[in-house]
């Protein structure tokens, strides 16, 4: 078995980074594994016009401690009044690199996502025609679909119909969660692909729920059952270019995870690498490894491979892992994969 893996340099294809205090403290803990990552807009308000994506990035990128390199790639929110000439031209001053579509009240500060999605056609042809991708949160939030059916009828009723209407636009299904999207994101052409999260590789519904519910495995889409999560296990080591890691990082103060109505999102940036070498590993898959992770998503968007490498190293002993970060909006509870980890980025 390797004891040392060097890969090219990651990439996080979904991560949110918030603003203020509780960006500065969370930001390293990305920049130090990783040269880019998708940037969400759900901020309050979401970052919906190009003059507010360069402000973001210009703020994230004067929080970046000394001596790190990361280059954030900014996307917008898309809302009903999303203009397409601001996308067409922040797409060609490399000012974005997606857009990102929330149905409306889907997830954390999603309350001005999409309603009607025929006040988004001329949007999502111009990103059709200039081949900028689209992230999609896929899940329907009609109160009468139990929460956890509602990826595979967004992909039924939404996703399947804005794809045949708009031919050539790219899409990323984010986050997938079911067996449904594995088999949607492996039967569909190259226009699309889907990104997986840490802790839908590692976990499953009894994991947040049985003998006490755990907060800080709460996200969004909802961890699924087993069955579900073996096939994003079985799509994501499997070698497809396809699909690649997003990891949602989604960090929350402790104190608002540990609540009565507790915040969705895992903060796993922390983490995200050896957690995902070990997935890799026990699916006896580490060859492909370094393609999840550093390879297939920059392919997806068209973007040069990364240059750098990180090194890990799998250690007799386990390492312990910390078990919080501190922000100035206060501490963030790490991911803890409720496993041993013995993979550990060394550099
Ligand atoms: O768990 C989640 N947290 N899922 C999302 O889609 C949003 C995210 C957040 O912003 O906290
Ligand atoms: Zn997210």
């Amino acid at each position: 078995m390797a004891q040392t893996l060097t890969i090219r340099t990651p990439d996080d294809w979904h991560l949110h980074l918030r603003d203020g205090a509780m960006m500065e403290g969370v930001l390293p803990e990305t920049a130090r594994d990783f040269a880019r990552a998708i940037i969400m807009p759900n901020l309050v308000p979401p970052v919906v016009t190009s003059k507010d994506a360069a402000a973001y990035r210009d703020r994230i990128l004067s929080a970046l401690p000394e001596g790190m390199t990361f280059q954030p790639l900014m996307t917008l929110y898309l809302t009903e009044a999303t203009d397409p000439q601001d996308v067409r031209a922040a797409a060609a001053a490399g000012l974005i690199s997606a857009v990102k579509l929330y149905p409306a009240g889907a997830t954390t500060n999603s309350a001005s996502g999409v309603q009607n999605f025929d006040n988004v056609r001329a949007a999502l042809e111009t990103m059709a025609e200039i081949g900028l991708p689209l992230c999609v949160h896929g899940e329907v939030t009609r109160a009468e679909i139990d929460i956890f059916d509602r990826e595979a009828v967004f992909i039924e009723e939404v996703l399947d119909p804005i794809r045949r209407a708009t031919p050539g636009l790219r899409v990323v299904m984010e986050h997938i969660t079911t067996s449904d999207a594995a088999t949607y994101v492996s039967e569909g052409n190259d226009d699309l692909a889907a990104t997986i999260t840490v802790q839908h590789l590692m976990l499953d519904r009894n994991d947040l729920l049985v003998g006490g519910v755990r907060p800080h495995y709460y996200c969004l889409p909802v961890l699924k059952r087993r069955t579900h999560r073996d096939a994003l296990v079985a799509l994501a080591t499997s070698g497809s270019r396809k699909v690649f890691l997003g990891t949602d990082s989604a960090p929350h103060t402790t104190d608002t995870k540990e609540a009565p109505c507790g915040c969705a999102g895992c903060f796993t940036a922390p983490v995200t690498l050896p957690c995902i070498a070990h997935v890799f590993e026990d699916a006896n898959a580490l060859e492909h490894f370094e393609a999840f992770v550093s390879e297939n998503g920059a392919r997806f968007y068209g973007m040069p491979l990364n240059e750098g490498t990180v090194t890990l190293h799998r250690l007799d002993d386990a390492w312990t892992l910390p078990t919080s970060v501190t922000t100035g909006a206060g501490p963030v509870t790490v991911f803890d994969p409720g496993r041993p980890l013995h993979w550990r980025v060394t550099k």
